[in-house]
């Protein structure tokens, strides 16, 4: 199994085809922490890229079944049932709704990753869940960071390392060879720095910073928390659900 980590999507056109790979999304602030803790509740998520897509696409569902959720400048854009703040995905709030998703960075990432094998969301929160259904689909591995405009970011490089380390142990368990990018070796070292802290270094990260001066703290804690939830998640034909 080769692993890889991708620190920005625009790096990932560099990695080639992509068909035959695992790709695992990452933006810990907030996208792919919140598809987590939605996926504990609601039955399926649509990503999608702007705020005028979302609105549309809203148009053509059952209104009862269906929610719209995202940010932009950290915020819940106008019209827009819910934020990208995982605490409000609350079961009584999302129970078995369709939620159309729209944020600045990861659902785009998201779509970068359409043509892989099997594209799946990483967490802090959801870690040992991902890596499990990783690991078991044995096709090489590319942690895909969605960064913020393009550039790396600390929270998702780290958590791609976790990711990795998780990996390795399974790989160790069951015998299986793996192989790591400069860029995956580069991403557990990260990782090891701040595993003792994780709120610290998602409150020192330029999108931790953004968070609390908007008031949104609370995410920041409801991010940095590891393995609170069992959620594995799957990206295909156009929805993101939980699966085993
Ligand atoms: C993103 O997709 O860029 C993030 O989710 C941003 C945020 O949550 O504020």
């Amino acid at each position: 199994m080769y692993i890889d980590t991708v620190f920005t999507p625009l790096e990932l056109v560099s990695r080639g085809d992509i068909s035959d790979k695992t790709v695992v999304v990452i933006d810990v602030l907030r996208a792919t922490t919140t598809i987590a803790y939605a996926l504990s509740w609601c039955s399926r998520i649509i990503p999608v890229e702007t705020i005028e897509e979302a609105l549309s696409l809203f148009q053509t569902f059952d209104k009862n079944e269906t929610l719209l959720a995202g940010e932009r400048f950290c915020l819940k854009p106008e019209g827009f049932d819910l934020g990208n703040s995982p605490g409000d995905f609350t079961q009584d709030k999302i129970l078995g709704k369709t939620i159309i998703f729209s944020t600045t960075n990861g659902t785009r990432t998201l779509k970068l990753a359409q043509s892989a094998k099997l594209v799946t969301t990483a967490a802090f929160v959801n870690a040992s869940a991902c890596a499990s259904k990783v690991f078991k689909a044995k096709n090489d591995v590319i942690i895909l960071c969605a960064g913020r405009s393009n550039k790396a970011t600390k929270e998702d490089s780290a958590c791609a390392g976790l990711i990795i380390e998780l990996l390795i142990e399974k790989c160790v368990e069951d015998n299986v060879d793996f192989e790591l990018s400069d860029a995956a070796d580069i991403s557990v070292k990260y990782f090891n720095y701040y595993k003792d802290d994780i709120a610290a270094l998602l409150e020192s990260a330029e999108a931790g910073k953004n968070l609390i001066e908007v008031n949104l703290e609370k995410d920041i804690k409801d991010c940095s928390l590891i393995d609170t939830l069992p959620i594995a998640t799957e990206y295909k034909d156009g929805f993101i659900r939980s699966v085993k």
